[in-house]
């Protein structure tokens, strides 16, 4: 029993370890080492002389040919928010998305899930856990690089032709969504919706997305499929990269009404538990404790300011973000080392509650979530899945400055923030 137990998961185990070497061994692209920019072979002091591994010419393989940035990429910044779903991270991801110089993806690693973990998609087995952050990491140096044709591996369908429709979330990427890679939309139009473009732009040619991702100063990207900061710390601590994570924090008890809301069939019994007032016997409860943990987990190693995270490690709690957009924005582009452009300070007027627009004209699906709503929860979640929630998420939420409530009736006073203020200043 306990052995065909067992063999079971191995084979499982097997079949997705067989599938990422296939993918490893399909792509295009090398995977071994290129050598490191050191004092050898940079010249010494290097930054005037030339780079240690320019693009070779094409089809010649082996390290010329690996996307590895020539010696300026020292000044690029490889932007990553680090998140978790309804955390508010489409919001933070339009806060970059909207600088004229950044090249944003939003969630590459949807598709690293998709192919290799399937059915799992909320798997907590470590093996799997494994092939998965292996596989992210090695992605995203691609990406990083402005490698695009990576992705193409974990795309399904195959993209033909290096074109394909099928990229997760295309329309949140303003670069895809702008001349020269899509030619339905002007200069003119600005704040293109993300359905308008995935309607009207062709199918993506990814030779002109990897193009305009070079043209661009900095490269983002926000993923919500690595689980703490501790996973990400061979790219944070590979040299090639100028790696600045942004970790993204919210109430756990704020994402779980979100989730709710959202994920109807994931959290079906969680919404079952909401109208009834009964916790039904079968909930998965690791839905809440595996935020818990993660947030903790990471929170914890960010903020003891390990060697490698400095100089790249931040943490915005939502609320204060959705509290005050621009002055927090700003303490983001000055982490960043970045200049806050104009485009980003008109979207955040346009799309939060210091505009003076009627709500009507709010387009972008962040704004439901932005500043008035940051704590809504406490009006939609009975007491008691937030007492519950308190009592998993007990450290946590002490960590990050979310007060736990003892009676409905301070659940539901509005006017008493359950936000603390706190302030989480930027690993220098
Ligand atoms: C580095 O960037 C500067 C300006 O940003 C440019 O003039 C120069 O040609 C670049 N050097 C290389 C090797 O790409
Ligand atoms: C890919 O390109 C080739 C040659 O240009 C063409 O014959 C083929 O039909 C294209 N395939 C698709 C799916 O567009
Ligand atoms: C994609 O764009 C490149 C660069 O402009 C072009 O050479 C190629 O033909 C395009 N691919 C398709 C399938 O249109
Ligand atoms: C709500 O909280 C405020 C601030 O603590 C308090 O002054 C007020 O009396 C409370 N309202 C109710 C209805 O409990």
């Amino acid at each position: 029993m306990q052995c065909s137990w067992k063999a079971v998961i191995l084979l499982a185990l097997a079949s997705i370890a067989i599938q990422y070497t296939a993918i490893r061994t399909l792509t295009s692209k090398p995977f071994q080492l290129c050598p490191l920019p050191s004092p050898q072979n940079c010249g010494l002091g290097g930054q005037e002389t030339e780079p240690p591994f320019e693009r070779g010419t094409a089809g010649s393989g082996g390290c010329d040919d690996y996307p590895y940035f020539s010696i300026n990429a020292t000044r690029k910044t490889h932007i990553l928010v680090l998140a978790t779903t309804r955390s508010g991270s489409s919001f933070v991801g339009q806060l970059l998305n909207q600088h004229q110089e950044v090249f944003y993806l939003f969630e590459p690693l949807y598709h690293v899930q998709t192919t290799l973990i399937p059915r799992l998609s909320h798997s907590r087995n470590a093996a799997d856990r494994r092939v998965m952050l292996g596989a992210s990491r090695d992605l995203l140096r691609s990406l990083y690089g402005c490698d695009l044709y990576f992705l193409e591996s974990y795309i399904k369908p195959t993209p033909m032709n290096h074109t394909t429709d099928k990229l997760f979330r295309r329309g949140a990427s303003r670069a895809l969504c702008q001349q020269p890679v899509c030619d339905a939309f002007g200069p003119a139009d600005v704040n293109v919706e993300e359905g308008d473009c995935v309607k009207k732009c062709a199918s993506l040619n990814m030779t002109l997305a990897t193009e305009a991702c070079r043209e661009k100063r900095h490269v983002a990207i926000k993923i919500v499929r690595v689980p703490e900061i501790g996973d990400l710390r061979a790219l944070v601590e590979d040299p090639r990269l100028n790696i600045k994570v942004i970790q993204l924090v919210r109430d756990p008890r704020g994402i779980l009404s979100s989730r709710i809301e959202t994920f109807r069939d994931t959290y079906r019994l969680w919404r079952i538990w909401r109208a009834t007032g009964r916790r039904p016997y079968n909930l998965d409860l690791s839905q809440l404790t595996v935020v818990c943990e993660d947030f903790l987990s990471s929170v914890s190693t960010g903020l003891s300011h390990p060697y490698w995270l400095k100089g790249k490690y931040m943490l915005v709690r939502y609320e204060d973000l959705a509290r005050n957009p621009l002055l927090k924005t700003k303490e983001i582009y000055d982490y960043l080392g970045l200049p806050m452009d104009k485009n980003v300070e008109d979207w955040i007027h346009a799309n939060t509650r210091g505009s003076n627009e009627p709500s009507a004209k709010h387009k972008f699906g962040t704004v439901r979530d932005s500043a008035a709503n940051a704590e809504s929860w406490r009006l939609k979640l009975s007491y008691d899945m937030v007492e519950y929630t308190q009592t998993v998420c007990q450290k946590v939420l002490y960590r990050l400055g979310y007060k736990a409530v003892k009676s409905v009736e301070e659940l539901k006073n509005m006017s008493l923030s359950l936000v603390q203020d706190k302030t989480f200043v930027p690993f220098l």
